[in-house]
């Protein structure tokens, strides 16, 4: 009696100390997993063997300062890990081609996610949700949301090619540091992120609905391509420090981006079928790079526009788009770059292309190579000059 009163806690600390607790640590099965489950702390990587299957819980460990990884464990079905709070690492899960189940608990903190090929994952068992993460990539999985995801600031982040994603609603996250991107999801995707201020670059592909409306400044470029939205709105960015780009998004109508006055790059508009009026930058007052509209639209306004540093291209199929405007714009020289201007395109080019000068309106300047960060002397400006002379 006295002796197993001493002698459990004496073999428990034995336990402890034989446990091993420092990495590489090789899961091959379930048992690995319990000869760690004393360790609080692991100090280094965590490898899961790709040959192990069924379920696996690796409970009891708080902490992984490397990476944890399970690469090719193609009969894997659950992984868990009720106490792990941080991952300093890397939590890298590829081909797992019939986990369904991820339960981390507690789990808060991870240097980079990478999960590739997870098709059999649909959701999430994170009850805490991971809160900060530098960079996250999330593709081919069958996830349906990003729940369990809770970001507050994220570094460099790409969700792609998950094809039952369906809803990204991220209210935490407040700053991208470098890049948040989206391509080839559900294509009903819907993106809300509706406290998120500030970002670098962003990118959205194929996508039906992305709402940003704290959005004020993006450092990067922001750029919407292939989606398949009515109406984009943008309501409190005030300023990109590099280009803004809206391009072959189908069903695209309306653009509103109310409160932009600066753009550090180029403003692209080009080949959104369904976009007759360009009327939504009613307080752009400069475009540090070129202006490139190409489309079928019948209207352009720019009320505000002071200052285009760069190229200045408008092309459209429209027989009634009249260019009276913008040619005053240029002889103002407010339109500082090569101009090019025409209606009545057969097949309206982007920036750099002749338009057909039999086209209504044609007005152009020989296409010359130009740095669109360095502001190029207008031509008609300066013709026009000599004329008055
Ligand atoms: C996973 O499997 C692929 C192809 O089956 C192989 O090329 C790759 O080396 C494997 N990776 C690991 C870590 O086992
Ligand atoms: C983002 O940048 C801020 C300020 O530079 C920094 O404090 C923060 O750790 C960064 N966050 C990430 C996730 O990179
Ligand atoms: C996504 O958009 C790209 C072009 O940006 C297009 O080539 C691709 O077919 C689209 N993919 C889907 C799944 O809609
Ligand atoms: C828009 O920006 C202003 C000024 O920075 C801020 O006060 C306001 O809360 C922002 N609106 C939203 C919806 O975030
Ligand atoms: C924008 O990004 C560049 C390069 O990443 C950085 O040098 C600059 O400080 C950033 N500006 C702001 C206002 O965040
Ligand atoms: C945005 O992306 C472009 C192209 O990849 C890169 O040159 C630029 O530095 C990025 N800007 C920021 C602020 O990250
Ligand atoms: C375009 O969208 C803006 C912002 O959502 C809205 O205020 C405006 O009425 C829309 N314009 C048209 C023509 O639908
Ligand atoms: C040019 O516009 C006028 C009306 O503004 C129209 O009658 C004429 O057909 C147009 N010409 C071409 C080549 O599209």
């Amino acid at each position: 009696m006295v002796l197993t009163r001493y002698m459990l806690p004496v073999l428990a600390a034995a336990g402890a100390a034989l446990a091993q607790c420092e990495g590489p640590i090789n899961i091959q099965h379930q048992g690995d997993a319990e000869a760690i489950a004393e360790c609080s702390i692991i100090e280094g990587d965590v490898l899961i063997g790709s040959s192990v299957s069924g379920t696996l819980a690796i409970d009891g460990v708080e902490e992984i300062t490397g990476d944890l990884t399970c690469v090719n464990a193609t009969q894997l079905t659950s992984l868990s890990a009720n106490n792990l709070a941080t991952i300093g690492g890397k939590f890298e899960l590829e081909e797992l081609q019939i986990l369904s189940t991820l339960a981390f608990d507690s789990l808060t903190e991870v240097l980079t996610i990478q999960w590739i090929a997870l098709p059999a994952l649909q959701s999430l068992t994170f009850n805490r949700g991971v809160s900060t993460v530098t960079n996250i990539l999330v593709s081919n999985t069958g996830l349906t949301s990003l729940n369990g995801l809770e970001l507050e600031t994220v570094g460099l982040m790409d969700i792609n090619n998950n094809r039952y994603l369906d809803t990204v609603d991220v209210n935490n996250m407040r700053i991208v540091n470098t890049s948040i991107s989206f391509a080839a999801n559900s294509r009903t995707l819907e993106i809300k992120l509706p406290n998120l201020q500030q970002a670098a670059n962003m990118t959205f592909r194929n996508v039906s609905d992305v709402q940003v409306p704290s959005l004020s400044y993006v450092n990067g470029s922001i750029g919407f391509y292939s989606n398949t939205f009515e109406s984009i709105s943008l309501p409190n960015l005030t300023e990109t420090g590099q280009a803004l780009v809206f391009q072959d998004n189908m069903g695209l109508s309306n653009i509103s981006v109310p409160q932009i006055i600066q753009i550090g790059a180029a403003l692209n508009i080009n080949n959104n079928p369904d976009l007759l009026v360009i009327d939504g930058f009613p307080a752009l007052e400069t475009v540090v790079g070129a202006l490139d509209f190409s489309g079928v639209f019948d209207e352009v306004n720019l009320p505000a526009l002071s200052d285009a540093r760069g190229g200045f291209n408008m092309q459209t199929t429209s027989s009634t788009f009249t260019c009276d405007g913008f040619d005053d714009l240029r002889d103002r020289d407010i339109v500082k770059g090569v101009y090019t201007c025409a209606g009545s395109q057969e097949t309206p080019g982007g920036l750099g292309t002749n338009a057909d000068s039999s086209g209504n309106n044609s007005r152009s300047a020989a296409p010359t190579t130009f740095n669109p960060d360095m502001p190029t002397y207008s031509v008609f400006g300066l013709i026009a000059f000599l004329f008055m002379l």
